[in-house]
C-alpha cells in the first residue's frame, strides 16, 4: 500500500502498512524516480497469475532472488504467504548489479527502505532475509 506526492522531479512515496490493530502505519519513504517500483511494472500481473493460487496454503515456502525495495516481498506476504507457517526467504546483495538504472542507485538506501518495511515480518518469523549473493545462498 503506498501514497505518493511530485515535487521537483522527484516522486515521494509513503510505503503503509496495516498494523496488528488495524490501523495503517506508516513504515518507509522512497523516492520512486530514483528506485522504481519494478514489480508493479513487470511483474505483479505474471505474480497474480500463477501464484494467487498458493494463497492461504499452509506450510509453504518462497525462494526470491533479488528483493531490492522488498515490493515483490511485501505483496507475496500480503496476498499468497498467509497461511499458517507459510515463509518467504529473500536473498540479495543489496549491493545491485550491471542492470540498467542500478550505477544511480544508492543501495544503502534501497537496503534501509527494505529494512524498515519488513522488520516486522521478520520479526514474526514470515520472512528470512540473507544478504549474500545468489551462489553463497
Ligand atoms: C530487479 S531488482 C529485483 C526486483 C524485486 N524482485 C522486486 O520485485 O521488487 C534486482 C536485485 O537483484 C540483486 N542481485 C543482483 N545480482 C545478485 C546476485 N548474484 N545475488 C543476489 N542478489 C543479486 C540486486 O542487488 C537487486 O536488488
Amino acid at each position: 500500500m503506498s501514497g505518493g506526492v511530485r515535487r521537483a522531479g522527484r516522486r515521494l512515496i509513503t510505503l503503509l502498512r496495516v498494523d496488528a490493530r488495524g490501523s495503517l502505519q506508516a513504515v518507509a519513504t522512497r523516492d520512486e524516480a530514483q528506485y522504481p517500483n519494478w514489480f508493479v511494472q513487470y511483474a505483479q500481473g505474471y505474480f497474480e497469475r500463477h501464484l494467487t493460487r498458493y494463497a492461504g496454503k499452509p506450510g509453504i515456502r518462497f525462494l526470491q532472488i533479488g528483493a531490492y525495495t522488498g515490493d515483490a516481498t511485501a505483496w507475496l506476504l500480503d496476498r499468497v504467504l498467509t497461511g499458517p507457517d507459510a515463509i518467504l526467504v529473500d536473498v540479495d546483495t543489496w549491493s545491485g548489479s550491471d542492470e540498467e538504472g542500478h550505477e544511480q542507485m544508492d543501495f544503502g538506501e534501497v537496503e534501509r527502505i527494505y529494512d524498515s518495511r519488513t522488520a516486522r515480518m521478520r520479526s514474526a518469523g514470515r520472512l528470512i532475509k540473507h544478504k549474500g549473493t545468489s551462489k553463497s545462498f
